[in-house]
């Protein structure tokens, strides 16, 4: 089924593609930070059309609201799905976006995909079977000194209310790390942790269509994703911290100060 996901993804990442610096509609949907646009529901119906027709006894979990089945149980196989992800650079014209599709079996990630459009990267990992970028394995670094770290974050779309300190967490790594990123794609930071180029990544607040592809990229290359605490997680955790597993108790003690 991977290259099934693959070649989905892809096609999703050139419609997307088609639609990116051209005059498109834009909704607000919990607040005015929280975007929608033409391309997230038509990058959506694509992808869920394909699983419906070619498995149409698998359950679909996607963001912008195409659920076969209930989000938790209910099928064998559930599709995990951000139809778009980077939606805020999407629409301000910043090329920095993917599709993210993961798929679970009885609750557990056996395949994930991400693939970075504007890069033309294919990040892909089955269970047991290590990551790629298009095609090449990847690994994740092996700096072991916090001090010496490139991280990424994120934040949530309530990012104003300081939902779970994140102002705090962000303020404490910032003065324990070389340098603090926010690329504005969850699943493309979840890569460049598995690639390596990121030493470590944390955000609170994430979605399962968030998590479900980039844990598994990461931890096929090497890499620790866990709850804050350092226990493992599933896809509705909403603290998500992942590293290449030599930084991860630096990060917890930072993470946890707060
Ligand atoms: C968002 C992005 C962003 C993260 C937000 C997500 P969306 O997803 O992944 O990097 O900080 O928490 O909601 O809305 O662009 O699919
Ligand atoms: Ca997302
Ligand atoms: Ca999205």
């Amino acid at each position: 089924m991977i290259n099934d996901i693959i070649n989905i993804s892809k096609e999703a990442g050139e419609l997307i593609k088609e639609k990116f610096g051209k005059n498109f509609e834009i909704e607000f949907k919990t607040n005015e930070l929280n975007l929608v646009t033409e391309a997230d529901k038509a990058s959506e119906k694509l992808i869920t059309d394909f699983i419906k027709k070619k498995y149409p006894s698998h359950g679909i979990l996607a963001e912008e609201g195409s659920q076969a089945y209930p989000a938790k149980g209910g099928a064998e196989y559930l599709w995990v799905i951000d139809p778009l992800d980077g939606t805020t650079n999407f629409a301000h014209g910043l090329p920095i976006f993917s599709v993210s599709i993961g798929l679970q079996k009885n609750g557990e990630t056996i395949a994930g995909v991400v693939y970075d459009i504007n890069q033309n990267i294919v990040y892909a990992a089955e269970v047991g079977a290590g990551a790629t970028a298009n095609e090449k394995k990847i690994e994740v670094s092996s700096n072991s000194n916090l001090a010496h770290s490139m991280l990424v974050t994120g934040f949530p779309y309530d990012v104003k209310d300081n939902p779970d300190k994140a102002f705090e967490r962000f303020i404490s790594m910032i003065k324990s790390s070389r340098a603090v990123r926010r690329l504005g794609s969850a699943a493309i930071d979840f890569c460049y942790v598995a690639k390596g180029v990121f030493d470590g990544f944390w955000e609170v607040h994430l979605h399962p269509w968030d998590i479900c592809a980039g844990k598994l990229i990461v931890e096929e290359a090497g890499g620790f994703v866990t709850d804050f605490n350092g226990n493992s997680i599933d896809i509705y955790t909403k603290r998500i911290l992942c590293s290449n597993g030599k930084i991860h108790n630096a990060m917890i003690e930072n993470l946890l100060i707060v």
